[in-house]
């Protein structure tokens, strides 16, 4: 992995240069942040788990047609990925009240929405992901009105897909996290979904036991954090003998 050339670092991922031009390496790391850096940790083997369940989802969206970044696998860690511009807006959906929400507008956390709620926040780790609006987007031209179209038709049918293959698995999709980018292809701009899907940026609760098996775990104290993240993985059909200890085994290189 030395030999590679980042390009970019973040909180649980790094990015490196590519095999060819337009692609990149997208390294899964074992750290964990919450709380836009005040708390951190690491948990080892979430890197592998992540990057085996982004995998999963990645390549379900694009057999129903969703455009997106992922090519294959290459690793335990790693995958590669088209380069794309990251648009600087998170989409956020929500099928159940819970987190910012909840605390935002005094709604019990649990409370099932009478329809999906997709938020914008603004990219910035220096102000926190602020809360937006769509004319903001609009307004600082960090999107122009199709792409948010884009972005919205597109979260709004992942959200659908991924509720019922979460339910068919015994999991309730709360919310999810979604980023974007633009592949340039000639004359062309194409709107990717990008980034990573994993229980890092979902709220995934248990049907049966309302069990929290998602980066709450990590926030909020709960511990467990790798069994509940194995679980969604073997319940997924993945990892099979997803055995936590063996993971953290797999490391850079
Ligand atoms: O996660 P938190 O309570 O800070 O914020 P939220 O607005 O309630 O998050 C909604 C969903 O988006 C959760 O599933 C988060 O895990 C995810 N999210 C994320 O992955 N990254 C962010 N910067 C913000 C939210």
């Amino acid at each position: 992995m030395n030999r590679r050339n980042m390009v970019y670092e973040g909180k649980a991922k790094i990015l490196y240069e590519g095999p060819e031009p337009g692609t990149l390496i997208q390294y899964f790391k074992d750290d964990a942040t919450a709380f836009n850096k005040k708390k951190t940790g690491t948990l080892s083997g979430k890197g592998v788990i992540n990057n085996h369940i982004s995998e999963h989802i990645f390549k379900a969206l694009t057999d129903i047609g969703i455009p997106n970044h992922f090519i294959e696998r290459m690793s335990m860690r790693e995958q590669l990925i088209k380069a794309v511009e990251i648009i600087p807006v998170e989409v956020i959906v929500r099928n159940i009240a819970a987190g910012t929400l909840s605390k935002r507008l005094g709604i019990e956390e649990g409370t099932p929405l009478p329809r999906p709620l997709v938020e914008y926040c603004f990219k910035s780790d220096e102000l926190d992901d602020p809360l937006i609006a769509e004319d903001h987007i609009l307004t600082f031209g960090w999107a122009n009105d199709w792409e948010l179209e884009d972005m919205t038709h597109l979260a709004l049918r992942v959200n659908d897909f991924l509720s019922g293959m979460f339910a068919g698995i015994g999991i309730k999709l709360v919310d999810f996290k979604l980023e974007f980018g633009r592949l340039y292809e000639g004359e062309e701009v194409i709107t990717l979904l990008a980034d990573e899907i994993s229980p890092d940026g979902c709220r995934l609760w248990d049907m049966e036991t309302g069990e929290k098996m998602d980066k709450d775990r990590f926030r909020r104290d709960l511990g467990g954090e790798m069994e509940a993240y194995a679980e969604v993985a073997r319940r997924l059909g993945i990892l099979p003998s997803a055995d936590v200890k063996d993971l953290s085994s797999h490391r850079k290189g």
